[in-house]
């Protein structure tokens, strides 16, 4: 599996404990199912903006990378005995730091031991440790002609971040094939694992970003694949780019067409390309009553087809919330100071190239208030914010 490990050596095993107080060993034998004591190394004032795709945010007050659970639960009693927050960062795709940092422990989770494979004949099941990086399993699994991820290739960040906020692009969340997510109960001081059920999955959103937020720390997922299941190509871009096909489409095929496709939009992380100093879409895509769909077809004096919806919960729909901006008064790449929207779509703000997250907040808060006000609606930032 060539998704195993990222193939660097961490400094994990090389490291010596090092920490403010010299020698301090930090053990974990409070935690009922505590793992054999490891050597955690951890830093002070690292500068967070490297580890953002944003590339913006001051420094952690203390930083420690944790490449297994044990190390994990080092981190953890770290921060409880010292009385300080902490944050978990993954692959800091979706996540805005602010400039004055984050005065605590961030615990950078790497853990990316070998995944559990389970075969059945109708089934095919990876279970994989947080800190893989996503689009390598996405890949992998797309290469054994295997489908249920491949509209999630190119997404940023790691395997730990995907249950979080239930992502999703092109018809496809991974809620529908996350069957478990295992992770450290930061209450019950125990590692538990959770159904699909008790993840309470809906758009953009589960148990860890609403009611249980904070309280785990997902350390291993696990995706269960249909055999028989074949690449779902409804979403109006995926049909465009498959129209003149001759066959069926298989699974790599699609993971090809949706990298173009998100590279198109800027929506696919490549190195020195300016649009890609973002965290993605900034703005969830609001569910809204029909009532209020109607209101804005009539305050644009536009039939209500014209305006990009879909269907949602009953008696809801959902718009899309990059038109919105644009009729708002931000199109693509509208420059605000060192902040922007992408000059490819227009639902991510990016950074310029010297951004501070005080300029993203000013570009958010303005356009926000434009939306307000042109349209009665309130948009729900989907980047989670971080420090001070
Ligand atoms: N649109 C515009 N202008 C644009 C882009 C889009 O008006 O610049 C309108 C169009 O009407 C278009 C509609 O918005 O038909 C939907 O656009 P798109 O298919 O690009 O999807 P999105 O709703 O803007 C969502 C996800 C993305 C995901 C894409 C593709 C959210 C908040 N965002 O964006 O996820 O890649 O669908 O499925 O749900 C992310 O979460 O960071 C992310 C990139």
């Amino acid at each position: 599996m060539k998704y195993l490990r990222h193939g660097k050596t961490r400094a994990r095993n090389r490291g010596q404990c090092r920490t403010s107080e010299p020698g301090a060993q930090f053990t974990a034998m409070l935690y009922s199912q505590a793992v054999p004591h490891s050597q955690l190394q951890i830093q002070e004032s690292v500068l967070l903006a490297p580890y953002t795709t944003f590339r913006i945010g001051g420094p952690a007050r203390f930083f420690a990378e944790v490449g297994s659970e044990a190390q994990l639960l080092e981190a953890v009693e770290f921060a409880s005995r010292r009385g300080i927050r902490m944050f978990i960062l993954g692959g800091g795709s979706n996540l805005l730091v602010g400039d004055s940092g984050f005065d605590g422990l961030v615990v950078h989770v790497a853990i990316d031991t070998a995944p559990e494979i389970r075969t059945g004949d109708s089934f095919i099941e990876h279970t994989v440790a947080a800190g893989v990086d996503w689009n390598s399993f996405v890949r992998e699994v797309c290469e054994q002609g295997i489908s249920g991820v491949e509209c999630l290739a190119g997404i940023p960040g790691l395997v730990g971040g995907t249950p979080i906020q239930n992502v999703g692009a092109y018809g496809q969340e991974v809620s529908s094939t996350i069957t478990q997510v295992r992770a450290l109960d930061l209450e019950a001081s125990a590692f538990v694992t959770l159904t699909r059920e008790e993840c309470g999955f809906s758009y953009r959103r589960s148990i860890f970003n609403t009611t249980d937020r904070g309280r785990y720390v997902v350390t291993g997922v696990t995706f269960r694949f249909d055999r028989a299941a074949r690449p779902d190509l409804s979403y109006a871009d995926l049909k465009r780019h498959f129209a003149g096909w001759q066959r069926d489409p298989a699974p790599l095929d699609v993971y090809d067409a949706v990298r173009e496709i998100r590279h198109g939009k800027g929506m696919l992380i490549v190195e020195g390309e300016a649009d890609c100093r973002s965290a993605g879409s900034f703005f969830k895509n609001p569910v809204v009553l029909e009532s209020v769909l109607a209101g804005i077809a009539a305050a644009l004096e536009v039939p209500v087809e014209k305006i990009p919806h879909w269907p949602a919960n009953a008696g809801h729909v959902k718009l899309a919330a990059a038109w919105l901006l644009e009729k708002a008064g931000f199109p693509k790449g509208f420059v605000m100071g060192d902040a922007g929207i992408s000059s490819r779509h227009t639902l991510a703000l990016i950074n310029r190239g010297n951004a501070r997250a005080a300029d993203v907040e000013a570009l958010r808060d303005a356009i926000r208030g434009a939306v307000r006000e042109r349209f009665g609606i309130v948009l729900e930032q989907e980047p989670v914010e971080v420090g001070e």
